[in-house]
């Protein structure tokens, strides 16, 4: 909710119509008081006519992100192009004036990272990453529930995302199985939420990897269908890190964390999102949630646009910076390269 009235709304484009725009950031804009979806983009254009229809009906559609930026006063955009575009019209974004708010994996190498991040600084506008995870009620809850101590120390993490694979999400997302065009398969579509989820919740940075990727059905894709990976702590505690697009049956989204003085199990059980069990004195926590951070359950909750667009006035903090993608980012690209030289690998420091 904007705060004060004067405010004019925050002009937003959005560079890419596809299923995240449709299921996340156009409806989330189009609830939100705070900002007008301006322009929309996408190489297709009937996409971006279609999401005008349903979600933006004052916006200018585009083709082209460029012409887009260079007619359009716009003070921010969403990028949710393939994941090796997102470099590419990041930068162009913030050249153009726009503070930027890119999809996870926020790029396909830490040298783009790290231009995605200087070039957010040069033009002094606010670069966030869209690991929405940290936005979702259960894990803000459980944030709190680890921040208070009641736990004690993060002994060992265990944390798993997966589903049947991205050709039951986009219909247009063949690009997904492609290498050049997606980078990274299950890894870092899926992988890369957990990672950063695991360094939200735990506040612990992950110093060296082992790890083993795998097609095992995704015969015709490029990149990997599944990914296993361990963890070691700069603290010396451990974890494992598992995505896959090959899970039946029910999607795994779950982290449990096992502590000094007990466990807690975030979305693992059915119909219990969070619990923790003590052992001193023996007992077993359901924690309440609190409320979605926007009201639009269609949106899956998370808010990412108002939080995205109050960051940019500077009434929160970012709730993923440029820098927190890129060392989430970081993790991945050791696993990739552990699995490739079936080494363990160092995680690149960043600061
Ligand atoms: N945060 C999340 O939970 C989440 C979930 C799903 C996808 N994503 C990310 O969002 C991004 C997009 O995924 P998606 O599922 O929407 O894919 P999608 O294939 O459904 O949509 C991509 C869109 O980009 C358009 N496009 C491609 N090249 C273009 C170009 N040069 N200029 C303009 N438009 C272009 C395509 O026509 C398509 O409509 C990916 O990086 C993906 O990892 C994030």
């Amino acid at each position: 909710m904007l705060n004060r009235k004067n405010i004019e709304p925050f002009r937003a484009g959005i560079i890419g119509c596809g299923a995240i725009t449709e299921h996340l950031h156009a409806p989330d804009y189009a609830i939100y008081e705070g900002a007008v979806i301006a322009a929309l983009c996408d190489a297709n254009l009937a996409r971006a006519h279609e999401m005008r229809e349903r979600f933006a009906p004052e916006a200018a559609v585009y083709s082209d992100y460029k012409e887009m930026l260079r007619k359009e006063p716009l003070d921010g955009v969403t990028v949710t192009l393939p994941n090796v575009l997102h470099a590419a019209a990041t930068i162009t974004s913030l050249k153009a004036g726009c503070h930027v708010l890119v999809e996870k994996p926020m790029a396909s190498s830490l040298a783009e990272a790290k231009r995605m991040i200087a070039a957010a600084k040069a033009a002094k506008k606010v670069l966030m990453v869209n690991q929405c995870q940290r936005r979702s009620a259960v894990h803000r809850k459980a944030k709190e529930v680890l921040d208070s101590g009641i736990l004690g120390k993060v002994l060992t993490v265990a944390a798993c995302f997966g589903h049947e694979g991205p050709e039951n999400w986009s219909p247009t997302g063949k690009w997904f199985f492609n290498k050049s065009q997606a980078r990274f398969g299950a890894m870092a579509d899926l992988g890369v939420h957990k990672a950063d989820l695991i360094r939200f919740l735990t506040g612990k940075e992950v110093a060296e990897v082992n790890a083993f990727t795998a097609r095992l059905e995704k015969k015709r894709a490029t990149v990997e269908d599944n990914f296993v990976s361990c963890l070691r702590f700069t603290d010396g505690s451990i974890g494992t890190l598992t995505a896959s697009w090959t899970t039946k049956g029910m999607d795994a989204d779950y982290v449990i964390l096992h502590c000094a003085n007990g466990s807690l199990r975030v979305n693992e059980i059915p119909g219990k999102p969070l619990v923790a069990n003590l052992v001193d004195p023996e007992c077993t926590i359901e924690f309440e949630l609190p409320e979605p951070l926007s009201v639009y359950k269609d949106s899956w909750g998370f808010g990412v646009s108002e939080g995205f667009v109050r960051a940019t006035r500077g009434q929160e903090k970012p709730f993923c910076s440029g820098i927190e993608g890129a060392k989430s980012l970081a993790i991945i690209l050791a696993c990739e390269k552990a699995a490739e030289s079936a080494k363990t690998t160092k995680v690149a420091i960043l600061k």
